[in-house]
């Protein structure tokens, strides 16, 4: 199973793609996630991903090519893949394609969330995260049971900086301009599949189970 799942910021890629991904029993490969763990670890990947996140801007297409190539040759990505938040230009999808024939491998399906703006910015406004084991929580439809506390491991939840209503502005324009033209690249190709990201988690979940087939 190899799979990509595409939406705006917000669309609850993430979400889906950790639950997703461990039921099914293949890697979760989330750009946003990796660039966030290199800051942690104040690598100098980390630090110049940084100047780019906290604005909302896309990371050169070079810096995360390389890192998705790093990370696809490990053994673990050949039992398959959710890629989570990659590609988001036209020349990251023509380098994730000519990385997988490299190695004799395709993608399967490609799960576009879609959804609504009003319900994105009350996604990601709302959003709150485990800074110990980065559990994701949100305000109204998925809250802590105690108030800023992670109900898995007691660590402090905290938001995103890029979650501020300004960024999260500038994020959904980056967006329109350079992730969506994917859309008619890979319809084009026969793998896109949408999908209704508006209802309950549970019942995003259900929706992608039955178009993959899972
Ligand atoms: P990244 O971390 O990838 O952010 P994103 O794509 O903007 O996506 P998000 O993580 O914001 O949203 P999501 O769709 O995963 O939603 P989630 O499941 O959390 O990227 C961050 C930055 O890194 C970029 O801006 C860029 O700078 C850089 N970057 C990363 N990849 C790059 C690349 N390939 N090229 C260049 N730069 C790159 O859900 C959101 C909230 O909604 C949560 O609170 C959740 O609990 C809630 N929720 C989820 N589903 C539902 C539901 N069905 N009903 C109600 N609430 C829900």
């Amino acid at each position: 199973m190899r799979l990509v799942f595409l939406g705006p910021p917000g669309a609850g890629k993430g979400t889906q793609a950790r639950e997703l991904a461990r039921e099914w029993g293949v890697v979760h490969l989330a750009t946003g996630d990796m660039l966030r763990e290199a800051l942690a670890a104040g690598t100098g990947l980390g630090l110049e991903a940084k100047r780019y996140m906290d604005r909302g801007a896309l990371v050169p297409d070079e810096v995360i090519i390389d890192l998705m190539r790093e990370r696809l040759a490990r053994p673990d990505a050949a039992r398959g893949f959710i890629v989570d938040g990659f590609p988001r230009t036209i020349a990251q999808a023509e380098a994730l394609a000519s990385l997988l024939k490299d190695s004799g491998q395709a993608l399967d399906r490609v799960i576009y969330f879609e959804i609504s703006e009003p319900e994105l910015l009350r996604r990601l406004t709302g959003r709150r995260i485990c800074r110990r084991c980065q559990t994701v929580y949100h305000l109204i439809s998925a809250p802590p049971r105690r108030p800023d506390v992670c109900d898995k491991c007691g660590g402090e939840l905290y938001q995103r900086e890029d979650d501020s209503e300004a960024t999260v502005q500038h994020r959904l324009e980056v967006y329109a301009q350079q992730t969506a033209p994917l859309l008619a690249y890979y319809s084009e190709r026969g793998l896109l599949v949408p999908v209704a990201g508006e209802g309950s988690i549970e019942a995003v979940r259900r929706a992608i189970r039955a178009v993959v087939g899972a």
